[in-house]
């Protein structure tokens, strides 16, 4: 894929596991376990697709209202993951960000998303972003505050995009051009919803935890095939 039809940045809103573990009569559990699964299976292709940022929505800031089991097993995932995959995430020389609030999490699991951010520091490459108790609004209020706190109020001449996105979770990181949406619903569910203005949307049938490479590469090739003008003309008039 040349470079302007091979997508920078990616985003995965990761769905469908509570069905997919629903049709094995298993506990919605053992779907997130599963989910997890299809996420280690599916890196090396996606590290190695041409991209260069890969995001993942983990856990929303709606998600909270979930039974406390399901919540609790969740959590205890993340922890897990962020403790014993950090090798793997070296080995592929991607940088770790954690976008998010704080709030709620357990500082043992903030700790540790911290931890995997500062061991992976060194890496440009290649940016692996993990949204856990992440909401787009969410991260639009927090920035407008920490903007109002640093910026002088009354001079609206600083109050511009450019200076605002500053304040945003992914302040280094290029914008949204992909979304891949698995489990066939066709909604964006509060992600990255500044970053995703210009994207490209995907949808699949595909529950998540039977992602593969080959769904991945239906995405790419459907981003490839589209005529992105990102507001400007180009073969016709439009937006
Ligand atoms: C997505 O799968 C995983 C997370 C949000 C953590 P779901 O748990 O939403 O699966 P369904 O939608 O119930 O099938
Ligand atoms: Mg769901």
């Amino acid at each position: 894929m040349d470079s302007l039809s091979c997508p920078k940045h990616v985003a995965i809103i990761l769905d469908g596991n509570g069905r997919w573990a629903q049709r094995r009569k298993l506990p919605r559990i053992a779907g997130h376990r599963a989910g997890v699964r299809a996420l280690r299976k599916n890196f090396k292709t996606i590290r190695h697709s041409g991209i260069h940022c890969l995001s993942l929505f983990g856990f929303s800031t709606e998600n909270w209202k979930r039974s406390a089991a399901e919540v609790q097993g969740l959590m205890r995932i993340f922890s897990n993951a962020a403790q014993r995959n950090v090798r793997e995430i070296l080995d592929a020389r991607a940088r770790f960000h954690w976008i998010g609030s704080a709030d709620g999490l357990s500082e043992i699991l903030v700790q540790r998303l911290r931890k995997l951010e500062e061991k992976t520091k060194q890496e440009s490459d290649f940016h692996l972003i993990l949204a856990l108790n992440y909401g787009g609004r969410d991260e639009v209020v927090r920035a407008a505050r920490k903007m109002a706190e640093n910026t002088h109020p009354a001079d609206l001449s600083q109050w511009t995009w450019e200076n605002f996105s500053q304040y945003l979770d992914t302040r280094d990181i290029p914008d949204v051009d992909l979304v891949i949406r698995t489990s066939g619903e066709q909604r964006l569910s509060n992600f990255m919803l500044m970053q995703m203005a210009y994207a490209e949307i995907f949808f699949t049938p595909t529950l998540w935890p039977d992602f593969t490479g080959e769904t991945f590469q239906q995405a790419m090739d459907f981003y490839a095939s589209r005529d992105r003008r990102c507001g400007m003309i180009a073969t016709s008039a439009g937006t």
